[in-house]
């Protein structure tokens, strides 16, 4: 699908496997969604811009290089909370933002009550954090609300997509690249991505 890459290293596949796993314990859901998340932040920086520095080695001077621009992490919260400590280990000087929203159960809409991002979004890469790529409406509006904010430059992280998620960021915010871990078959009538994993955010806070 236009716009969408996915994400195939062999262990990302294998940590999805667990993470779909139904009897896959809360603790060990949050953390192996940690581990995937490092992997993940290694596929979706593959581009970041550097810049040729100089280096002084016990032995002598060499070429060396710094990362170009600067990273800003957006989680949608709660559960994109579960992405942000992979991407932080990589990314250690990463900026970030935080964006409440929730989905109605009954209209599925989102509903928003928390934004909070760093200044001079223009500038930099901003990657929005949700594991859960559903029927696209919490990602659109992120992404409407960051590029009100100035963001010029977004990705889209998520671990899990449905097709119906993937066409609606595609239709709103064209400029916009989606990462995905696997592009899931369809949505079931209460807009849960099947096969996905269950409830996200339950499943990493233990509140189902
Ligand atoms: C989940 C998920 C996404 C959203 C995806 O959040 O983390 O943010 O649903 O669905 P959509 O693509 O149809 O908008 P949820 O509303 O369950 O909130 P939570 O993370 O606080 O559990
Ligand atoms: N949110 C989730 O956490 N899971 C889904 O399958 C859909 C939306």
């Amino acid at each position: 699908m236009k716009n969408l890459i996915v994400i195939s290293h062999p262990l990302v596949k294998r940590d999805l496997t667990l993470l779909r796993n139904e009897k896959t314990p809360n603790n060990q859901f949050r953390s192996i969604l940690r581990r995937t998340s490092t992997l993940m932040a290694y596929e979706v920086t593959r581009k970041l811009p550097l810049k040729e520095i100089s280096v002084n080695t016990p032995l002598e001077k060499t070429k060396g290089n710094v990362v170009a621009k600067s990273v800003v992490l957006v989680p949608i919260l709660r559960a994109g909370l579960g992405l942000v400590g992979g991407f932080v280990e990589v990314i250690p000087d990463a900026r970030v933002g935080h964006i409440g929203l929730y989905r109605d159960e009954e209209t599925l809409r989102p509903v928003d009550y928390y934004f909070k991002v760093p200044r001079n979004l223009k500038q930099a890469l901003v990657l929005v954090l949700d594991p859960m790529l559903a029927t696209g409406g919490s990602g659109a509006a992120a992404i409407s609300y960051l590029k009100q904010k100035g963001a010029k430059s977004i990705i889209y992280v998520s671990l899990v997509a449905a097709p119906e998620g993937v066409r609606k960021i595609v239709k709103d915010h064209p400029d916009v690249i989606i990462y995905t871990c696997a592009l899931d078959r369809e949505l079931n009538s209460k807009g849960y991505i099947l096969p996905g994993l269950g409830d996200a955010g339950d499943r990493i806070f233990g509140t189902e």
